[in-house]
């Protein structure tokens, strides 16, 4: 595409003029914005970027993976993962209120990815410290935090890969002019893996948010399974570019009464969340076909033992919110 390789070259040449010499950082969340940021950079300035992945055990099945390898593999990038898992759950530990989740993953987070920038920013002996903090910062995200729209705090969004406070950093931010499209687009141009080109939008609080009840590895293990598979059946069905978001929830701490065989089953239920928008801010419960909806229920069933029943939510946004929690 003539206009993304445009586009790309002319942001890798104002990068370089931006950092010069210098070295840069980036956060990676495993979504397309900081992919394509960190593409972009690595571009113009190769292994004078490094890029910190705060594996926080909340992703996705196969997410952490894709950007610890194929990310990779796909761009070369220098790429440093702390593997925080045991500490996110510990911190985790009982905790069922969605405001006090959120609070305690972006605390940690920060802490985590302080932690090890800290080594990185320094540098070793006779390097340059980083200067720069590459961001996948979009125009609606420029809008809206310039914008002033008076729209009511429903819920603490804590974007992850966020700036910890006694660093200063210069931010790069190659995305500014760019809206999600674009972006995409550009992920493409850079040949990045389509999984996180197409990825859906994806909280940072991640999978803890859509357990609803308190998070435990075992949990989080069965939504990821469950999630996977609808997933699957989303993408199988060439649904995933016609739905916004697809959540899968857990209700933990609920349990129906089952048959499975000859023996009763007494397991939690799920909740499929598919809906449409076009910028999160209202939402319509997306009228996914009959037979996808059925086969992703009948191999949740099949292949989730803990889980036995899958219910859809028909709520809109409002007065629903896309997430449950
Ligand atoms: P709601 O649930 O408010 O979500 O309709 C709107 C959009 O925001 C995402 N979301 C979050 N993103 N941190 C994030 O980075 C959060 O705490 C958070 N909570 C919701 C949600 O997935 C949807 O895209």
């Amino acid at each position: 595409n003539w206009t993304m390789a445009n586009i790309a070259d002319e942001a890798v040449e104002q990068i370089r003029a931006q950092i010069g010499s210098g070295r840069a950082l980036c956060g990676l969340s495993g979504g397309v914005d900081s992919a394509v940021a960190a593409a972009l950079v690595q571009r113009a300035i190769g292994d004078r970027l490094t890029c910190v992945f705060v594996d926080h055990g909340l992703l996705r099945k196969g997410e952490a993976e894709q950007v610890e390898k194929d990310f990779v593999a796909a761009t070369g990038v220098n790429l440093h993962v702390v593997d925080a898992q045991e500490r996110f759950l510990a911190a985790l530990d009982g905790v069922v209120d969605p405001e006090q989740k959120r609070k305690i993953i972006g605390r940690e987070f920060i802490r985590v990815f302080e932690e090890a920038a800290r080594e990185i920013v320094t540098g070793k002996p006779g390097e340059e410290p980083v200067r720069f903090l590459v961001q996948g910062t979009l125009y609606p995200d420029v809008v809206e935090s310039g914008g002033g729209t008076g729209a009511a705090n429903i819920k603490s969004h804590h974007n992850v890969g966020g700036l910890p406070e006694d660093l200063e950093f210069t931010l790069v931010e190659p995305l500014r002019t760019l809206f999600k499209d674009e972006v995409r687009a550009l992920g493409e141009q850079l040949d990045l893996p389509a999984e996180i080109v197409w990825r859906h939008p994806f909280p940072g609080p991640g999978l803890a948010i859509r357990v609803i009840g308190a998070v435990t590895r075992e949990r989080l293990d069965i939504l990821r399974e469950a999630d996977a598979i609808a997933r699957e059946e989303l993408t199988k069905a060439g649904l995933d570019r016609d739905i916004w978001q697809f959540p899968v929830v857990l209700l933990a701490d609920v349990r129906s009464v089952g048959v499975q065989g000859d023996g009763r089953t007494y397991g939690h239920p799920v909740v499929l969340r598919p809906v449409t928008s076009e910028d999160a801010m209202t939402a319509d419960w997306a009228r996914l076909p009959y037979d996808v909806l059925q086969k992703i229920s009948t191999r949740i069933t099949n292949e989730v033992r803990e889980i036995n029943r899958v219910t859809l939510d028909i709520t809109s946004k409002p007065p629903g919110t896309i997430e449950w929690e």
